[in-house]
């Protein structure tokens, strides 16, 4: 782990997580680097949770952190909030799933279609890999065509089409009004880049001319409001506006991934922005901690599915969707989530925005804290974060140096800097990372 910051955080995190490394050691002869999802791994090894409660998780070596990650900014209540842990009990005690639709699948549904603006049809899904599988499907069913749009360094799961151009090498990336189209994973087969194409955010003349170029066979444009896994960079409204307006005109299928930026208001990012897609895919936050997402749109788009009076022109299966242990639990957790809160959650993300900055411009640091809400990204790069190309400018050392630096003074954030707020959090916690960070940034 050699650095120019200098090793002391990392000597210290291997002291304080002893417990996580032997785990850890023990679970490589299990588990490919002893994790089951690649987005908790890091160098040398993650710490092993034990619990969690409100904001705070421990791990199996008795540190107790707060949790800016959120699992990845879905438990926006952070951990066991009692209205779900109440629901999600009594459901337990009923039955955890049927082969039959239950009331609470409907009651869910309800509540989604009466907040977020293009949703007047949903189908539930367990992941939200399956439910973009599912709407860029649709899009295709619906057009009669075959490609995809999707912005370089957009993240929208690990299907195929989906694995496309996510974290690609510049070197590679080609030119940036026009970039390449890679796969993002060994495996994937060759004809999914012949059919996907790659656009770049934020930028509005570029995307317009790779669709104009490709709309005879575009199916759906996919993109993020809040471009998330790339450093939670927002879209520009009149980019979003733009691609509405160009989709619009060819008979595009324009999707917003929501599934981080559903938390950033009771309509999503779609209703922030005033910008309303024809389909909308969801998760996280809809499922209150547990496994549950869900994808929907216009009803004539959303009628492939409907299986009335012979087979459904797209078969959907999944043995979990619509379990009942995830409706009450994001039944439960949607309804805490009134105006009020989002307005709070927003403006506590805002200030702490505007207060890392401070520390940053104090103290000379060429960083930037980008994102949107309660959604937060560092950056250590001058070159102000637009899109994939100038994230990458960021200083990946410092970044890590940083993150150990966090982690040893008990916050919790995604390795590539992304910190996430619940309403389990209140001005100690923001108090706490502000002086984190200023000591991360000595050590
Ligand atoms: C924007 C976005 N789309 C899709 C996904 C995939 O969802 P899941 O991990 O539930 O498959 C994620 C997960 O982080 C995401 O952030």
């Amino acid at each position: 782990m050699a650095t120019v910051y200098g090793q002391a955080v990392f000597e210290e995190y291997l002291r304080a997580n002893s417990r996580s490394k032997e785990l850890n050691d023990r679970a490589r002869s299990l588990l490919p680097g002893g994790v089951t999802r690649t987005s908790v791994y890091f160098d040398p090894f993650p710490p092993y949770m034990e619990r969690g409660s409100g904001c705070r998780i421990y791990d199996v070596d008795g540190n107790e952190r707060i949790d800016f990650s959120n699992n990845y900014t879905s438990l926006i209540l952070g951990h066991c909030p009692p209205e779900v842990v109440a629901a999600v009990e009594a459901q337990a005690a009923r039955g955890s799933a049927f082969a039959a639709p239950s009331r609470h699948e409907v009651d869910l549904a309800g509540e989604i279609t009466r907040r977020v603006p293009s949703v007047e049809r949903i189908r539930f899904a367990s992941s939200g890999t399956e439910a973009v599988m599912f709407a860029l499907r649709a899009a295709r069913a619906f057009t009669g065509r075959r490609k995809i749009a999707k912005a370089e360094g957009g993240f929208h799961g690990t299907s195929e089409y989906a694995m496309v151009s996510v974290s690609p090498d510049p070197a590679r990336a080609g030119d940036q009004q026009a970039p390449a189209s890679l796969a993002a994973a060994k495996g994937v087969p060759e004809g999914v880049t012949d059919d996907v194409v790659v656009f770049p955010f934020n930028n509005a003349a570029a995307t317009e001319a790779i669709i104009r170029q490709h709309r005879d066979d575009l199916a759906a444009v996919i993109v993020e409001p809040v471009l998330g896994s790339s450093g939670m960079i927002p879209a520009r409204r009149e980019y979003l506006a733009a691609l509405r307006e160009v989709t619009a005109r060819y008979g595009v299928v324009l999707i917003f991934d929501e599934i981080i930026t559903l938390r950033l208001a009771m309509g999503g990012a779609q209703a922030r922005y005033g910008v309303t897609p024809d389909m909308t895919v969801m998760g996280k936050i809809i499922g209150g901690g547990y496994p549950v997402a869900a994808f929907g749109g216009r009803a004539e788009i959303m009628a492939l599915l409907d299986p009335e009076g012979g087979r459904a022109a797209i078969p959907q299966s999944g043995t979990y969707n619509g379990n009942p242990i995830g409706m009450v639990a994001g039944l439960a957790t949607l309804r805490q989530l009134t105006p009020a809160a989002y307005d709070r959650l927003n403006g506590m993300g805002e200030e702490l925005r505007g207060r890392l900055g401070a520390v940053f411009a104090r103290r000379g640091v060429p960083a930037q804290v980008t994102g949107a809400g309660s959604l937060l990204n560092l950056h250590f790069t001058k070159v102000p974060v637009t899109d994939f190309r100038t994230m990458r400018t960021g200083d990946a050392e410092r970044l890590r140096h940083v993150f150990f630096g966090l982690l040893n003074a008990g916050i919790f954030l995604a390795p590539r800097g992304m910190l996430c707020l619940s309403t389990a959090m209140d001005e100690e916690e923001m108090v706490a990372l502000v002086r984190a960070t200023e000591r991360a940034l000595e050590g």
